[in-house]
């Protein structure tokens, strides 16, 4: 079984990044299967236009996929652009892709609203996605729930082109976990880079600790009863909680007595304890650039010699060869 994900770098990672996609990575890295991941800088283009910035997030993303666990000699791990040829296979897709198709991705109206321009490569965005993930001939692609649409085009575009060409590509699966799928901002929207409302996986304590106390909450007095399922510190609580204090802390809101501060402080100290390793290794690996652009070099090498394997069949199947 073949496992492939892929992240922008377009800013820092946070823990939406983590919870949602990263966490199934490390894993899925450690379970019985060939893993791909990789730091999509093709898709950055979109929406990062300066090419030092550009190179400054790939490092930080690179940092942080080795930060949480990503193991080189468990995952083939690369940035997007070592493989060329996946831009080769994107042309092949367009070909099969009918425009209705990317019409109703929403993604590409959500960043034009967001302020992004809206160039073609924004637009045909999905293509390239579906092209990263066939090219390596993915059974599963882990991801956050927003990713879903783009692995139903995916999926469209191997069954369109097989349906022309032969049983030429493998039609891949999302895995996408139910209880993480959308994690929430700290001011209740999605989690997201765009919307400057995260809380960053390497930042260190004392300015994670002042957003956490700032997070909204409704002016309930402490004495009465609150609901938890409608409080985002609480939400963001049950990701770092075992079962046993996801239930005290429950208790707490529902008989009331509690204020707000008690819990952001449990948040905070709670969060610490699966952030300050990440933090660390972050800070180690940082000093040895040298490593880590060692690492995606080999990563790249083996990326291309698979991705070779499935191009080789793909020009075939068109007649290109
Ligand atoms: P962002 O929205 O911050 O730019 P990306 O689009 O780079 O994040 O997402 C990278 C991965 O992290 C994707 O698999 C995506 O689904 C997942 N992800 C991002 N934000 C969240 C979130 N709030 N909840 C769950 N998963 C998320
Ligand atoms: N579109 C994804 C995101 O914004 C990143 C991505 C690019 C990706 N190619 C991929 C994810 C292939 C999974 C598989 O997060």
């Amino acid at each position: 079984m073949r496992v492939l994900s892929g992240i922008q770098p377009s800013g820092k990672l946070h823990i939406g990044n983590y919870f949602g996609a990263m966490q199934q990575f490390v894993e899925m890295q450690n379970q019985d299967a060939e893993c791909f991941f990789f730091i999509a800088d093709y898709h950055a283009m979109t929406s990062v236009q300066d090419p030092a910035q550009l190179r400054a997030n790939v490092e930080e993303v690179a940092l942080g996929y080795l930060a949480v666990g990503i193991d080189p000699e468990k995952s083939v791990f690369f940035p997007q652009s070592q493989v060329p040829a996946v831009t080769e296979l994107t042309w092949a897709l367009s070909c099969v892709c009918p425009m209705g198709l990317l019409q109703r991705c929403v993604s590409y109206k959500d960043k034009v609203e967001q302020g992004l321009a809206p160039n073609h490569g924004l637009f045909y965005y999905p293509v390239l996605q579906a092209a990263d993930i066939i090219i390596y001939d993915s059974d599963i692609v882990p991801v956050g729930q927003d990713q879903k649409q783009h692995i139903e085009v995916t999926r469209d575009l191997a069954i369109k082109f097989n349906n022309i060409y032969g049983d030429v590509l493998t039609v891949p699966k999302a895995s996408i976990r139910e209880n993480t799928a959308v994690i929430p901002g700290l001011d209740g929207r999605k989690m997201s880079k765009s919307y400057d409302n995260t809380l960053e996986l390497f930042t260190p304590q004392g300015p994670t600790k002042k957003k956490i106390m700032r997070i909204p909450t409704d002016s309930t007095p402490m004495e009465d009863p609150k609901d938890p399922d409608a409080c985002t510190v609480f939400t963001l609580l049950k990701l770092f909680a075992d079962e046993a204090e996801q239930q005290h802390w429950r208790k707490r809101y529902t008989e009331g007595g509690m204020g707000y501060g008690e819990v952001k402080k449990r948040l905070f100290e709670l969060s610490n304890e699966t952030l300050d390793p990440f933090r660390a290794r972050y800070e180690e690996l940082k000093k040895d650039m040298d490593y880590v652009r060692d690492v995606l070099n080999e990563g790249g090498k083996k990326a291309r010699a698979a991705a070779d394997v499935v191009m080789e069949r793909v020009r075939s199947a068109v007649g290109l060869r």
